[in-house]
């Protein structure tokens, strides 16, 4: 009987030893240890034996178990670190082979359009300012001569945070750049002449929103800005960007809270692909004069024109790009098209 048992302990081995991977160990396993395996069937013997047989083969049975349990576990060990070691060679880099060329990567459109943006602003005289993209209510709202129930609010679908501001207001994730406007304006004296870039956030989405765009917020502020000089910064501006002087804009009556009067930007290329189509690009006017004293200003002393954009925007229309989605999708086919 013992040898029996024995046996059963080295064919065991065996069938553990060739076992290629942790499932076939598996099905050896229980083979031997299984519900209706070898010794299952012997355990079950035990019941008709006398006592004394019972103690003694019991306790062979027993140790036979420990034995193959013990097999066991060590292939389990030499398979799982066979496999840790396979999965270390198929890893290795061989550090001693020559580069693969740094011409991989490119600047995302994105980024390059904020580079240019910034950079003819900075010949303007404009500095850059940022702010928090987590707001409060008041800067993102009620500063901005948008108080609490007035219909305008709606005009932007508002994502809010679950923590409350000071006054127990929700926190929000800003719906616009205009509240930089109110954060740099507190904190510095005119003249004051900046452009805030950053990331915004409203609930939209589909081929021509995303749930999180880039605005570029502008404002001028000194004595005697008037909306000639809106007039004249922003066409400017338009023609550096698309590097054309074949392009009309038009100032559209609109409305915004901070802004009085308050006029849509729209401009129309007399060359190219979207030829003599009216395209938005901006919302912009003079800063409403409750704004300028939410600032800290005399109203009568100081006056200033304010804009904000949409980077994505601005972007589809200088490079062609029909869907913005694709700015945030990471395909290489895309981005690699914007190599320069
Ligand atoms: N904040 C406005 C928007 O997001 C744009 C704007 C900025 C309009 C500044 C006027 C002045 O729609």
């Amino acid at each position: 009987m013992k040898s029996d048992l024995q046996l059963i302990v080295s064919q065991a081995e065996a069938e553990f030893k060739s076992a290629r991977s942790i499932h076939e160990l598996d099905n050896a396993k229980s083979l031997f240890l299984g519900k209706n395996g070898k010794l299952a069937l012997l355990f079950r013997r035990l019941k008709n034996l006398d006592s004394t047989e019972k103690k003694t083969f019991g306790n062979e049975l027993n140790l036979t178990k420990q034995s193959i349990e013990k097999a066991l576990s060590k292939f389990r060990k030499q398979i799982l670190d066979n496999n840790i070691r396979k999965k270390l060679e198929s890893q290795t880099i061989d550090i001693s082979l020559p580069g693969r060329g740094i011409n991989k990567g490119s600047i995302h459109p994105l980024t390059q359009s904020l580079r240019k943006i910034q950079e003819i602003f900075r010949g303007m005289g404009f500095q850059i300012a940022e702010g928090p993209e987590i707001e409060t209510d008041w800067f993102n709202f009620t500063a901005l001569n948008n108080p609490k129930d007035h219909p305008a609010r709606s005009m932007q679908d508002t994502f809010y945070v679950e923590h409350k501001d000071d006054f127990g207001q929700n926190l929000l994730l800003r719906t616009h750049t205009s509240p930089v406007q109110v954060r740099y304006s507190i904190e510095h004296d005119p003249p004051i002449r900046i452009i805030s870039p950053g990331k915004t956030y409203r609930v939209d989405s589909d081929a021509t929103h995303s749930p999180m765009f880039h605005q570029i917020e502008g404002l001028w502020l000194d004595s005697t800005i008037t909306f000639s000089n809106l007039k004249g910064v922003y066409v400017n501006f338009l023609k550096e960007f698309f590097e054309s002087s074949k392009l009309t804009v038009r100032f559209r009556p609109s409305y915004f809270p901070f802004t009085e009067p308050s006029a849509e930007i729209d401009l129309k290329f007399s060359e190219g692909p979207l030829e003599g189509n009216w395209l938005e690009v901006a919302g912009a006017g003079m800063v409403h004069p409750k704004v300028i004293k939410n600032f800290g200003f005399n109203s009568k002393q100081i006056r200033g024109f304010a804009f904000g954009m949409g980077l994505e925007r601005l972007t589809m229309l200088k490079f062609g790009i029909n869907d913005l989605r694709l700015f945030f999708d990471n395909d290489l086919r895309f981005l690699e098209q914007f190599k320069c």
